[in-house]
């Protein structure tokens, strides 16, 4: 039975408070850290460029990208989250950066064809209708524009899902590189490269894939 953005946004509420404090945050840091060094190795410059942290949650790599930055917009489905979000503007004092609690299949504060970068850091799988999502997301970028998801890596020989499904939850397991290829080409995002990242303080036992794609 799929979960809903609702019960989506309440799972992430649970953690929101201690999310980069907390039992996990050490990890939460270093998996930041790890993609804003992709992100910028991979990307470059981003002077003039207006960003999408999508699955925000507390806007860590989109905080970090934000000097450079033309304007960062945090996107969260879970209220705790995007608070949690807000109080870290106000204290860094970015007058680019904007916090959106939405579900931008339902409510979407952007234009097609409008953002210069999309980035995600363990987010694609747990969205409730991945598909459509990541084909909501290619609309928003600009012709040519580069997209960065990270996504927790699963079994490599778990099976390439179909396209069709659009009321199943699934991923909770992670994405093997094959299912995260076949997901942007089904929303029309050309694959340019994938890496893997890996928290130290995880010792090799928590494993993100990276893919860099352009529409
Ligand atoms: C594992 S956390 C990652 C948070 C952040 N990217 C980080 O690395 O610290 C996943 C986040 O994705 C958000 N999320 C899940 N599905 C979403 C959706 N459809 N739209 C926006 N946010 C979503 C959750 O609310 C949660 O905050």
């Amino acid at each position: 039975m799929a979960k809903s953005t609702e019960e989506v946004a309440k799972e992430w509420d649970e953690y929101a408070e201690g999310w980069t404090t907390g039992e996990m945050g050490k990890c939460v840091l270093e998996f930041n850290q790890l993609a804003e060094e992709v992100v910028r190795s991979k990307v470059g410059d981003l002077s003039g460029k207006s960003v999408m942290e999508f699955g925000a949650g507390h806007g860590v790599l989109g905080l970090a990208l934000a000097p450079e930055s033309a304007s960062v917009a945090l996107v969260d489905v879970a209220p705790k989250m995007i608070e949690e979000a807000k109080k870290k503007i106000d204290s860094k004092g970015f007058k680019n950066v904007t916090a959106h609690c939405c579900d931008v299949l339902v409510e979407c504060p952007f234009s097609p064809d409008s953002l210069d970068l999309i980035i995600s850091g363990s987010v694609l799988t747990f969205t409730p209708d991945l598909p459509k999502t990541l084909a909501k997301l290619a609309d928003l970028s600009k012709p040519g524009s580069y997209q960065l998801h990270m996504v927790f890596k699963g079994k490599e020989d778990a099976p390439v899902r179909g396209r069709s499904r659009t009321t199943e939850l699934g991923y909770e397991d992670g994405m093997s590189e094959a299912q995260l290829r076949d997901e942007l080409a089904a929303a029309k995002l050309s694959c340019l490269e994938v890496g893997e990242l890996s928290p130290p303080s995880m010792e090799g036992s928590m494993t993100w894939i990276w893919a860099l794609a352009k529409k």
